[in-house]
């Protein structure tokens, strides 16, 4: 009831996109080795995604790790993986929470047994009626146009027939709606690399909280000052 009128009130985006960054910068400020960032970010992670869930947003996409984190020391990409390996084994416990989970990125290079808990997770979750959680791993915007571009090349398509839709059915996100609000935490602004073509319309919200001290309250700020962004699109 009470979330049934604050939707009223206030509309939710369709798809919220999250850069979910500052882990490491957070962990020093405490005194903690990077890893310890990330392990309270996966926390805030489940925390944001249930909370979306609960409040009856649509789609949810959160960025975990990009086509560039390979460059980090290996100890911290072996961590984070471990991390992802967790969230998946964990997920199970999740299912009466009806949220549907996809994975977008390229999986090639990642290891066998997340593979297979990836598309477990997703299988399992397929019917879920609630929230769609996309987790990018090993994502990268300009890694997934040159994917698309050479599956749409392969397919034979004739020139006068690529359109942006074609693109767009190309992607990860296809059949998805694009996001409409892009939310980077830690200070930065920029989208290193992040659903460079889906966001083309999108409003952006900025904040200098790190991703493990960012709350359900910070996101309430963030749809608020959504809510009074004035979209255009090119018109008047
Ligand atoms: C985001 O936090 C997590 C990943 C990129 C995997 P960072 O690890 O980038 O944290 P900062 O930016 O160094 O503080
Ligand atoms: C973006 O954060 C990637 C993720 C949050 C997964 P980065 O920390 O990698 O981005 P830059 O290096 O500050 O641009
Ligand atoms: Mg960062």
């Amino acid at each position: 009831m009470f979330f049934k009128k604050k939707l009223k009130e206030r509309p939710l985006p369709k798809h919220i996109a999250i850069i979910m960054d500052g882990n490491g910068r957070w962990a020093k400020k405490q005194g903690l080795p990077r890893s310890a960032g990330h392990v309270a970010g996966a926390k805030t992670f489940k925390n944001i995604a249930r909370y979306c869930n609960k409040i009856g947003l649509s789609y949810l996409t959160v960025y975990a790790f990009s086509t560039e984190n390979w460059k980090r020391p290996q100890q911290e990409v072996e961590g984070i993986m471990n991390l992802l390996r967790d969230y998946l084994r964990d997920a199970e416990n999740f299912k009466d929470e009806n949220i549907r989970v996809r994975f977008l990125g390229n999986r090639e290079p990642l290891a066998d047994d997340i593979k297979e808990l990836m598309l477990k997770n997703e299988n399992e979750s397929k019917n879920a009626t609630g929230l769609n959680l996309n987790i990018a791993i090993n994502y990268g915007g300009r890694d997934e146009i040159t994917t698309a571009v050479r599956e749409i090349v392969k397919s034979g398509v004739a020139v006068e027939d690529i359109t942006e839709e074609l693109i767009s059915q190309n992607l990860y996100t296809k059949d998805m709606p694009d996001p409409d609000f892009i939310i980077r935490p830690s200070g930065e602004y920029r989208l290193s690399n992040y659903l460079i073509w889906q966001s083309a319309y999108a409003e952006y919200w900025f904040s200098d909280v790190l991703w493990p001290d960012f709350s359900s309250k910070h996101l309430e700020k963030a749809i608020e000052d959504f809510n009074k962004r004035n979209r255009r699109f090119g018109g008047v």
